[in-house]
């Protein structure tokens, strides 16, 4: 038999804070992410609160979903906000010209997109628009959202039905201003960002945090200019960076169906989030050593080719085991970089890419990616523990290689130890020792997520093919405690 792995959990070596904005989600205007997705309208026959699906928002409430940022991605560089405030049926109808060239009818504005958030028990992300909007637009709408006075906006938005001002947590100039955001340079974006921040006047009070869009992939670029540039003017640099099992994105690769180099081939892809954040954080360290500014990872996950049937605009993919330990090991990797990490978006939270929820019609169903986040609820606010593993064998398919174990521990806000385990090897068990100096370890007690088959997925038919089931070892006579984890599998475990 292999020999286990060894794991250190040094629980007397508190490191940050694990924000839980890092569970963050992203709800773009794209294919059925919102309409139909969750929002149906308060006519619909479909159960809904103020417009938004009572099914949806309940499963999305039981992940304590901390953020939501709205409304794009791309879309955010051809929205405007006035659009999408007053009578419903009185909204001008615009075209997604990003997803689809579908009609969008503006029914979810400022207010409904608040409501939402509310209802969830979550924070809001807004998104503003620098591609095709101005500094004008963008103040008018923090006014808008933010002033308690007695303006005509901030009267505007008590007369459309909310008297207090929103709480903004987060507000971006731009998106992607590399590409879809109007092809900018790092240093044209950043003297756009100066000038237009200028103007974003919120009361202190409802100050959001200020986020200026950054780079993705390889490309160092953006952070280095943005954090050199615009330090006094931002709370933190974004980032995307998303996981396509082939590497390219003509031919991403099927999202179920796939053979074992496509399961490696993803997972190795997702593990370079790592690297990226290292680079990243790096040139931050250089500028920025008193570590103000945030990474903001606000769009991430799997992306794959489009299911079969349907508009190649909706982005619309199944979702399996597979993404659930790609949402594990992002996890994990976030934790260990939870000083600069403090905030990150999966794209995104219902049908759309790597999705929490697939809808149709009336029905719902939750993936794979949904329980992953399920069980790592523990982890938000909890404060992060260094984790060492030694004996850690490399699982490999050919010349592609990943570490058959990845894991994070840390001390949740309720006191407890929790440690959440990967086995990214799909043909055999692992023994985890686990050792915490100090302590002694009785048992482990939480969740396992696994399947049969490497894209097991929930359907309308089947919708508990996969689904996580309680986990639990104790240790032996000699007071060691080995975790054995299943073979492609994730466990979240409090340590007692
Ligand atoms: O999440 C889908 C799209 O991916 C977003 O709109 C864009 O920012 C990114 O390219």
């Amino acid at each position: 038999a292999a020999e286990a792995v060894n794991l250190t959990i040094d629980a007397a070596k508190p490191g940050p804070v694990i924000n839980k904005d890092v569970y963050g989600q992203f709800a773009e205007h794209l294919g059925t992410g919102i309409y139909e997705g969750i929002w149906v309208g308060p006519k619909s026959k479909i159960p809904n609160t103020k417009g938004w699906r009572n099914d949806v928002v309940g499963a999305l409430k039981a992940i304590h979903v901390p953020l939501v940022r709205w409304p794009g991605g791309c879309f955010a560089d051809e929205y405007h906000w006035r659009d999408g405030i007053g009578p419903r049926e009185k909204r001008p109808v615009k075209v997604n010209t990003n997803w689809g060239g579908v009609d969008e009818s503006n029914a979810v504005g400022t207010h409904e997109f608040f409501d939402l958030v509310e209802i969830l028990g979550a924070d809001a992300y807004v998104n503003g628009n620098l591609g095709t909007g101005s500094a004008q637009e963008m103040s008018e709408w923090i006014e808008y959202m933010t002033s308690d006075s007695k303006s005509t906006l901030a009267n505007m938005r008590r007369k459309n039905g909310h008297e207090k001002p929103f709480k903004v947590a987060y507000f971006a100039v731009g998106n992607e201003a590399w590409g879809c955001g109007g092809n900018m340079s790092p240093q044209y974006y950043s003297d756009l960002y100066k000038q237009v921040e200028t103007f974003l006047r919120a009361p202190k009070q409802y100050r959001p945090k200020m986020i200026a869009s950054g780079g993705n992939d390889n490309d160092t670029t953006w952070s280095d200019t943005l954090s050199k540039q615009l330090k006094k003017q931002t709370d933190g640099i974004s980032f995307h960076y998303y996981t396509i099992p082939t590497g390219k994105w003509e031919g991403k690769g099927a999202s179920t169906g796939f053979q074992e180099n496509e399961w490696i081939s993803t997972l190795a892809n997702t593990l370079h989030m790592e690297d990226h954040i290292k680079r990243n954080s790096e040139i931050l360290d250089k500028n920025d050593p008193e570590k103000k500014l945030g990474f903001y990872v606000d769009e991430w996950g799997t992306w794959y080719d489009v299911e079969k049937g349907t508009n190649p605009g909706f982005l619309f993919q199944q979702n399996t085991l597979r993404d659930a330990v790609v949402a594990a090991l992002n996890f994990n990797i976030f934790h260990a970089h939870a000083d600069r990490v403090r905030m990150t978006n999966i794209a995104q939270m219902v049908n759309v890419l790597q999705a929490m929820i697939i809808t149709d019609k009336d029905k719902m169903i939750v993936t794979p990616t949904y329980y992953a986040y399920q069980m790592y609820v523990p982890f938000q606010n909890a404060t992060s523990l260094p984790v060492t593993l030694q004996n850690n064998p490399d699982y490999s398919v050919g010349a592609v290689k990943v570490p058959e174990i990845s894991a994070s521990a840390a001390r949740g806000t309720d006191g407890k130890l929790y440690l959440a385990l990967v086995n990214t090897n799909p043909n055999k068990e692992a023994d985890v020792a686990l050792n915490v100096p100090g302590q002694t370890i009785k048992s482990v007690k939480g969740n396992v997520l696994t399947a049969a088959a490497t894209d097991a997925h929930n359907t309308f038919q089947a919708p508990n093919a996969i689904k996580p089931a309680p986990f639990s070892a104790a240790a032996g006579a000699d007071g060691k405690l080995t975790v054995k984890i299943p073979a492609k599998a994730v466990i979240v475990v409090a340590v007692e």
